[in-house]
C-alpha cells in the first residue's frame, strides 16, 4: 500500500497549509505550487551587504531540491536573470511575471524517476520572505519485452498489442528517453509508439554502439516498416492494486501457480504489473510465474547475491542466448495481483484535482 505523505508548510504570513504530494508520470509535466503575497512593501530595504534595494521591486525566487541534508539548486530567478541547475536544463521554468499573480510555481517537464523527492521554494519579495516545501512523486517505468519464441519477432502491430496484453502500453520515445536519463541500459532494439526502433545505452560497449558509436544515448534505427520485426519497449504507470509473491513454501508449475493465486481471490500478475510493483519498491529474490508464462523477480535493493548487484526486474530465460520462457512444468514461485476494488482502502484526505494549496477538510 502506498499512502500519500503530507507536508506541513508555514509561510511568512504564519498561515499553515497542508499540501498533498504532487504526482507526475515519467516524461510528463508537473507544477510545483508556490505562492506569495503581492501586497507591495513600499519602504526601501537595506540588504545585508548594505546596498539599498527597492522594497517593491526586489524579487528573488529560489527552488532547491532537498536530499538528506544537501540542498541542490534547481532554479534561481532574480531581476530577470534565471540560473538553472545542470540536470534541470531545458526542463524547468517559473511564470514570466510572477509579481502580477504572486505565483512562483515551478513547472517541470520531461520528468524522470530521479526527480521524485522534496523541493523547497523561497521567495523574497520586498521585505516579505515566503518559504514552502513540496513533495513530488514520479510514477511509471519503461521495460524491454521479448516474445517467448525468440529475439526480434514482433512486427509493429504485434508489438503494440503485446504491450497491451501484458498490462502496459507501447512506450513513447519521450518515455524511453526519460528512462535512459535515469540510467536505463538495454542492448536490444525495440519498437516505440512512433514506429521508430531504438535502444538505450548508458554504458557504450562493443555490439551496442549503434548510430552513436562510443557516446552514451538512445540509439536509433529510425522509422521502420511495420512489417519488420524487433523486440518492444513497453510502459506501465501506477499500479491499480497490489502485487505480491505468494507466501507458500513449495514451488509450483505454471498451472499450480495460477491456481494458487485464484485460491487467494487474485490472479497471476502481468509482466506490466510486476514492473509497476518493482517501481513502487517490491523486492523479492525468487523467480515467480506471471500471466504471460514468463518467470521474473523484482530487485529494488541492490545486493550481489540477488540479481548480480543489478536493480530491476530480472527475467528467467530458457536458453543462454536470453530467449525463451521457462517450460511451464518448471517449479517456481508465483506473483499474484489483487485489484484495487478488492482491497480495503480508506483515503484519509480528499482533494480536488487542481487545488494547489489545500487546507484539509
Ligand atoms: C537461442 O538458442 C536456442 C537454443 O540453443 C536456439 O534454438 C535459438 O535459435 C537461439 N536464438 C537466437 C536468437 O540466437
Amino acid at each position: 500500500m502506498h499512502l500519500p505523505l503530507f507536508a506541513l508548510c508555514f509561510s511568512a504570513l504564519d498561515t499553515l497549509s497542508i499540501i498533498r504530494p504532487v504526482s507526475g508520470s515519467l516524461s510528463g509535466k508537473v507544477n510545483l505550487p508556490c505562492f506569495f503575497s503581492t501586497i507591495p512593501t513600499s519602504a526601501p530595504v537595506i540588504s545585508p551587504s548594505g546596498a539599498a534595494v527597492s522594497g517593491s521591486d526586489y524579487l528573488r525566487i529560489k527552488w532547491t531540491k532537498i536530499v538528506g541534508n544537501v540542498e541542490s539548486t534547481v532554479l534561481v530567478a532574480q531581476n530577470g536573470v534565471i540560473k538553472i541547475g545542470s540536470s534541470y536544463r531545458n526542463r524547468v521554468s517559473v511564470p514570466s511575471h510572477p509579481k502580477d499573480v504572486g505565483d512562483a510555481s515551478l513547472t517541470m517537464v520531461k520528468l524522470r524517476a530521479s526527480d521524485a523527492g522534496t523541493y523547497r521554494c523561497e521567495v523574497m519579495y520586498g521585505i516579505e520572505d515566503t518559504e514552502d516545501t513540496v513533495n513530488l512523486d514520479v510514477s511509471g517505468v519503461v521495460f524491454h519485452y521479448r516474445a517467448s519464441s525468440s529475439r526480434y519477432t514482433f512486427d509493429y502491430h504485434t508489438a503494440v498489442q503485446t504491450c497491451h496484453d501484458i498490462g502496459a502500453t507501447i512506450a513513447t520515445y519521450d518515455q524511453l528517453k526519460a528512462a535512459y536519463e535515469d540510467g536505463f541500459d538495454q542492448c536490444d532494439a525495440g519498437w516505440l509508439a512512433d514506429q521508430t526502433v531504438r535502444y538505450p545505452i548508458t554504458n557504450p560497449r562493443k555490439g551496442c554502439f549503434g548510430n552513436l558509436l562510443s557516446k552514451p544515448g538512445v540509439r536509433s534505427y529510425g522509422t521502420k516498416k511495420p512489417t519488420e520485426t524487433y523486440d518492444v519497449y513497453c510502459y506501465v504507470d501506477k499500479l491499480d492494486g497490489e502485487v505480491y509473491y505468494a507466501p507458500v513454501t513449495h514451488k509450483m508449475t505454471f498451472e499450480e501457480a495460477s491456481e494458487e493465486c485464484k485460491k487467494r481471490s487474485a490472479v497471476l500478475a502481468t509482466t506490466g504489473q510486476l514492473h509497476a510493483a518493482w517501481r513502487q519498491g517490491l523486492d523479492q529474490c525468487d523467480y515467480g510465474w506471471l500471466s504471460d508464462g514468463s518467470a521474473r523477480h523484482p530487485v529494488a535493493v541492490r545486493r550481489l547475491k540477488c540479481g548480480g548487484g543489478l536493480l530491476g526486474v530480472r527475467t528467467m530465460y530458457r536458453y543462454r542466448n536470453q530467449t525463451g520462457f521457462p517450460e511451464s512444468t518448471k517449479k517456481l514461485g508465483a506473483y499474484c495481483f489483487k485489484g484495487e476494488s478488492s482491497l480495503s482502502h480508506t483515503p484519509f484526505c480528499v482533494f480536488t484535482a487542481n487545488s494547489r494549496f489545500s487546507a484539509s477538510g
